[in-house]
């Protein structure tokens, strides 16, 4: 016989004067295979059309369904009821953003300037001519930064990150992950004293603690310490 799930939702509209934050309490009949994202849309659609969370490819791709899941920064659509035995699921939207209302919180105000400040782009040496064969990258190279590039800027990081809770500035995890995936590429041509200008401070690289969580909690399984550890290795050496 299918069990009840008790969801407790924080629920709160930053924009109204008569809000206040709250959880609220949501039973449901949990299914076979029951993701988060489908038990969201049957309270949605059943018990509460104004319940606000985000949700765009349902598969792990899109970034968007990022929440605190029982304490935890985890993908909504990712994780299935049935990895909660006692049937409580407390969802509250990550720390560490803009909150819109309830679950959906803007990370891409966030992201957005994240690649500002790491000047997220190539900076090559020479104006691209696209009637030519590009230019050559070696497989390894290719493949080192085609890894790190799988990151969907989910923010699951950067919430999860001990040392952006205290420093509201600091480029988090997939900041310094970005600009390792610049810096391995040949096809970028900025050397580390210019790296060390973006990120060679404790606002950057020198100043996560090493806490691990972003790593632990990255639904993609980058591996964020081992490159934050490089990017340290690189820039502390250039002054
Ligand atoms: S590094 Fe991982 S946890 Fe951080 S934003 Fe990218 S995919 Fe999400
Ligand atoms: S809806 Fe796209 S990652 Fe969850």
């Amino acid at each position: 016989m299918n069990r009840v799930i008790t969801f407790k939702i924080f629920k709160y509209n930053p924009l109204s004067k008569y809000s206040s934050p709250q959880f609220v309490e949501y039973k449901v009949l949990e299914t076979d295979g029951m993701t988060l994202f489908i038990a969201l849309n049957m309270i949605r659609e059943r018990l509460d059309a104004s319940i606000n969370f985000d949700f765009v490819c349902r598969a792990g791709i899109c970034g968007s369904c990022a929440m605190v899941v029982n304490g935890k920064p985890s993908l909504a659509c990712r994780t299935l009821t049935q990895s909660f035995p006692d049937g409580i699921i407390t969802l509250m939207p990550l720390p560490g953003f803009k909150l819109i209302k309830d679950l959906s919180v803007d990370t891409g105000i966030w992201m957005n300037e994240m690649s500002r400040r790491v000047e997220s782009w190539i900076h090559s040496d020479h104006t691209t001519d696209i009637s030519k064969v590009e230019d050559r990258v070696e497989p390894e190279v290719a493949q080192e930064v085609f890894e790190l590039d799988r990151c969907i800027e989910c923010g699951i990081c950067v919430a999860s990150c001990g040392t952006k809770l205290m420093r509201s500035d600091f480029i988090g995890a997939v900041g310094i992950n970005r600009v390792a995936r610049f810096q391995i590429d040949s096809l970028d041509k900025r050397t580390d004293e210019d790296y060390y200008e973006l990120i060679g401070d404790d606002n950057g690289v020198f100043g996560c603690m090493s806490l691990l969580a972003c790593e632990d909690n990255c639904p993609k399984h980058l591996p964020l310490q081992s490159k934050i550890a490089y990017m340290r290795r690189k820039l502390v050496k250039v002054k």
